[in-house]
């Protein structure tokens, strides 16, 4: 990831609704709408194309209106009170700061947050985003299409520590967790637990007990909370910057520019004084 390609002033902004949406998202206990939202715009990704990922473009009617984003105008709605007061921030940046500050006031861990994205209103066609009632083939499809791996789809279905799901928005109902408003390791401690009449397992949650390779990830994170909080972090932010390796692309060419200009001027430098040397 590139450092922030933003100015000083934007940077200000970005620390400015950053507190808005502590208040907003901690009044209205919509820290698990927020964190879809931002998971949904990114999700999208498509690391061939460089199409879809955290651009904003699911604020678009014809993206919005998709089955798997049904019940996210309600997060749009919020995060536009935010835009209003800080209209510069893109609306890429403004819901991956939500799912960001999401994630941290409901006690998870802290994620690194670099500004820079930039908007675009190009949808890509319905059907990018996971089918929760598949299981580990088609998380791997999904998942690897993104340029992410196993640990990181381990790590960000933890995701589903927090929140519920609703009958009227994805057909299934109920929560991973006994407390849907705290970040923790509850969501993989369940999983092992197995089949309980209380809490959701949707069957891309059970995949992750079922296959080998992503049951070792659940296993640890069971057990370890500090290497779940460590590994959802950085699988957090890649998802969250899905796309923006073009930026990096952009800025070595920026480096490599100047650099041959400092040895121009050097050349330049030393053949005058030569040349004075000469006509001395
Ligand atoms: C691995 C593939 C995934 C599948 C199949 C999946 C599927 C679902 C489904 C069916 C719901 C219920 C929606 C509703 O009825 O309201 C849901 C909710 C949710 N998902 Fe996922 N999800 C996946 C990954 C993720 C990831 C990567 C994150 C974040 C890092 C995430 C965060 C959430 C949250 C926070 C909710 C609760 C929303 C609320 O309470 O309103 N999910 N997911």
């Amino acid at each position: 990831m590139a450092k922030p390609r933003v100015d000083a002033e934007y940077l200000k902004e970005i620390e400015k609704a950053r507190r808005d949406l502590r208040a907003l998202i901690s009044n209205r206990n919509c820290a698990p709408l927020m964190l879809r939202l931002a998971w949904h715009d990114a999700g999208t990704y498509d690391a061939k194309t460089n199409t879809g990922g955290p651009n904003g473009s699911i604020r678009n009617r014809q993206e919005l209106n998709h089955a798997a984003n049904k019940g996210l105008e309600t997060a749009l709605a919020f995060c536009e009170e935010v835009k209003a007061k800080h209209p510069k921030i893109s609306y890429a940046d403004l819901y991956q700061l939500a799912g960001v500050v999401a994630v941290e006031v409901t006690g998870g861990p802290t994620i690194n947050f670099v500004p820079g994205r930039k908007d675009s209103l190009e949808s890509p066609a319905e059907g990018r985003l996971p089918d929760a009632k598949q299981g580990a083939s088609h998380l791997r499809d999904i998942f690897y299409r993104m340029g992410l791996g196993d640990k990181d789809i381990v790590a960000l279905s933890g995701g589903h520590t927090l929140g519920k799901a609703h009958k009227d928005r994805s057909d299934f109902h109920g929560q991973w967790t006994k407390d849907p408003l705290k970040f923790d390791n509850s969501y993989f401690v369940e999983l092992l637990r197995g089949e309980s009449k209380d809490l959701l397992k949707l069957p891309t949650d059970k995949a992750l007990v079922e296959d080998p390779n992503f049951r070792k990830y659940v296993e640890l994170y069971a057990k370890d909370e500090d290497a779940f909080f460590s590994d959802y972090a950085t699988s957090h932010k890649k998802l969250s910057e899905l796309g923006f390796i073009f930026k990096n692309h952009r800025s070595i060419l920026a480096k490599g520019v100047i650099g041959i200009a400092i040895v121009l001027t050097a050349v330049i430098l030393g053949y005058l004084r030569e040349l004075n040397k000469k006509t001395n």
